[in-house]
């Protein structure tokens, strides 16, 4: 009998964890972004690899992380660091082995991680085989592309069969001597588009999708979905008048070329292909969240067609840090809140390898409110890596510069384009390269800034970024984030608050506070009606004069300039809340087991 009490403890202990028995594994999820190249590297040659990974997956655990997604690992000429896949059944010798992989995901699942894989399925790289076997129109490849005749001018020059623009600059055609033709590229002319229009090309992606759910991955991030399907009669965009420079990405609408209706419907076949692999092995949902950068109805869109969720991208591309609360809380929270369907999952994103990092795109100061504010709002939060430790952007020169992206622009303009500078070696400790690897040269410099900031001085330190988000990720572990409702409020110009409440009881309460401006603000809770008079801050940033464990008042209280507040009841505190609620739970057990 005594072993059933442990053993019933335990359970009870590990189940809070899963606070309501009806929530899959995904919709309470911490999110974790690795960019390979960037993360840790184990064999010295300044990029990150897949036993690097392998070696840091404490790291995650430490940080209360419950999954992560790997940016691509495949084979690749790396015109596009891995977003260019020659082969989508592989891993690139830079990164590994499939043995690795393997190796990567049994560690990943013993530490109790879920493991996410990058899809790219709008195109391939330039030397796939089936590219090698379009070009020269070999069967059944021939169509596997987009191929168009050119314009035949009067004067016999031969020009773009029209008008589209790839986003990485330039026209979206490029003209392939061997097969006599243009090719379709939305993105650089390295990734040729991949011709949805065939249904050939349609069952071998799904196949893509198979084979690495046959090797446990738990669900797919999957890239550029707007881009998959171009209108198969070829008009001309509209101009949109922004720019006379037909090279630039804004100088047409993208009505022919982005979020066609077919899009949906491929989004919708690759859920059941995934829906189909569960209900044939164990049952557990494997998930699908979809890159879309779109309007709200059109990002909402895909819950419709079986996306798990779409990222939520409103707190980067409609606000920033120099947004009043008034557009963060309208723009950004409201935004979501209010049109996210019923029942759906919610997310938020602040960062990923394609935007400035959150204390460049923010301020330094207010990294701590933004992780507040991504971790503690309804539903999944995605955090970039470094993140956790507050990374800034490192200037890059135009001699160092890597991405297509900004290579595609000018000395004078890159800067403008170039995703370099929030792609720099996570910075580990103050050792050689902060510990990212061994060699003094890294295929990105290392932040000048390494040696301060680091997750080893975080560590040490009894106050920091690292410490706030430990915190957070303790904190979304409980009831009244994993089930609250959500409730916000403008409290004056410069602060945003939102509570999270559990109706069945009203101690549950736990509202942050987030300060954008740059000075103190004296402020009131009484907007929340539920509160009670007095609150305990339970996590404060870090240079917030009001410090863990102070108690204040809700009729007035004073936040610093840029900070973020956690405010609970005094009766409700952390992480000793879930210990004891497990405490409870095996004293009922204890019972239980008495009765027989
Ligand atoms: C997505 C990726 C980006 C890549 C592009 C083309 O937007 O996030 O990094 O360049 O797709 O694959
Ligand atoms: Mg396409």
């Amino acid at each position: 009998m005594r072993m059933g009490i442990i053993v019933l403890g335990l359970i009870a202990l590990l189940g809070c964890s899963s606070v309501n028995g009806d929530t899959e594994w995904w919709q309470t999820m911490s999110l974790y972004q690795i960019y390979p190249r960037s993360w840790k590297d184990s064999d010295g040659d300044g990029i990150g690899d897949l036993q690097g990974i392998e070696s840091k997956l404490e790291h995650l655990v430490d940080a209360g992380v419950d999954a992560f997604w790997i940016s691509p690992i495949y084979p690749s000429p790396m015109a596009d660091f891995g977003y260019d896949i020659s082969d989508f059944m592989d891993i690139d010798p830079i990164f590994g082995t499939l043995d690795d992989f393997d190796n990567l995901v049994a560690t990943a699942k013993s530490l109790g991680l879920k493991v996410v894989m990058d899809f790219v399925p709008n195109h391939s790289s330039d030397e796939h085989e089936w590219f090698i076997n379009s070009m020269a129109s070999v069967d059944p490849y021939t169509d596997y592309y987009i191929w168009k005749n050119g314009t035949v001018l009067e004067n016999g020059t031969i020009t773009p069969p029209n008008n589209w623009v790839s986003v990485f600059g330039g026209s979206a055609w490029t003209w392939n001597n061997q097969r006599q033709a243009y090719y379709l590229h939305q993105f650089a002319e390295e990734q040729p588009d991949l011709n949805y229009w065939n249904e050939e090309v349609v069952a071998a992606m799904k196949e893509v999708l198979v084979f690495w759910l046959d090797r446990g991955v738990d669900g797919f991030r999957v890239d550029a979905i707007p881009h998959l399907f171009e209108d198969s009669t070829f008009p001309d965009e509209p101009l949109t008048g922004d720019t006379d420079d037909p090279t630039d990405y804004g100088y047409v609408e993208h009505d022919y070329t982005k979020h066609l209706q077919e899009t949906y419907d491929m989004v919708q076949q690759w859920r059941e292909v995934l829906d189909n692999y569960t209900e044939n092995s164990d049952g557990v949902p494997r998930i699908m969240m979809a890159e879309a950068y779109a309007n709200t109805s059109m990002t909402m869109k895909y819950y419709d067609y079986g996306a798990h969720f779409p990222f939520n991208f409103n707190l980067i591309s409609n606000v920033d840090g120099s947004s009043t609360a008034a557009e963060i809380k309208e723009s950004a929270l409201d935004e979501w809140l209010n049109n996210v369907p019923d029942n759906a999952t919610s997310n938020w994103v602040i960062g990923n390898h394609d935007q400035s990092r959150v204390a460049s795109r923010y301020s330094p100061e207010q990294v701590d409110a933004m992780n507040m504010i991504n971790l503690l709002l309804p539903g999944v939060s995605v955090t970039y890596y470094g993140e956790e430790i507050g990374m800034e952007d490192q200037w890059i020169s135009w001699e160092d510069t890597q991405d297509p992206q900004g290579c595609g622009a000018d000395e004078d303009t890159y800067e403008d384009y170039t995703r370099d500078p929030n792609r720099t070696p996570m910075q580990w400790d103050a050792t050689t390269s902060a510990g990212f690897s061994t060699s003094n040269s890294t295929w990105l410099p290392v932040n000048s800034n390494y040696l301060t900031l680091n997750l080893a001085a975080q560590i040490d330190a009894d106050v920091s970024h690292y410490k706030v988000f430990q915190d957070l990720t303790t904190l979304r572990k409980e009831a009244v984030i994993q089930e609250g409702t959500v409730n916000v409020q403008l409290l004056n110009d410069n602060v945003m608050a939102f509570s999270r409440e559990l109706e069945s009881s009203s101690d549950s309460i736990m509202i942050v506070v987030t300060n954008f401006a740059n000075h103190t603000e004296m402020i009131s809770l009484e907007a929340f009606e539920n509160a009670p008079d007095t609150l305990v801050v339970s996590i404060a940033s870090i240079d917030s004069d009001l410090t863990a464990g102070t108690t204040v008042s809700k009729s007035s209280l004073e936040i610093s300039a840029l900070a973020g507040l956690v405010l609970r009841a005094s009766t409700a505190s952390g992480a000793s809340a879930v210990v004891s609620s497990g405490v409870i739970t095996l004293f009922m057990a204890v019972l239980a087991n008495l009765r027989y």
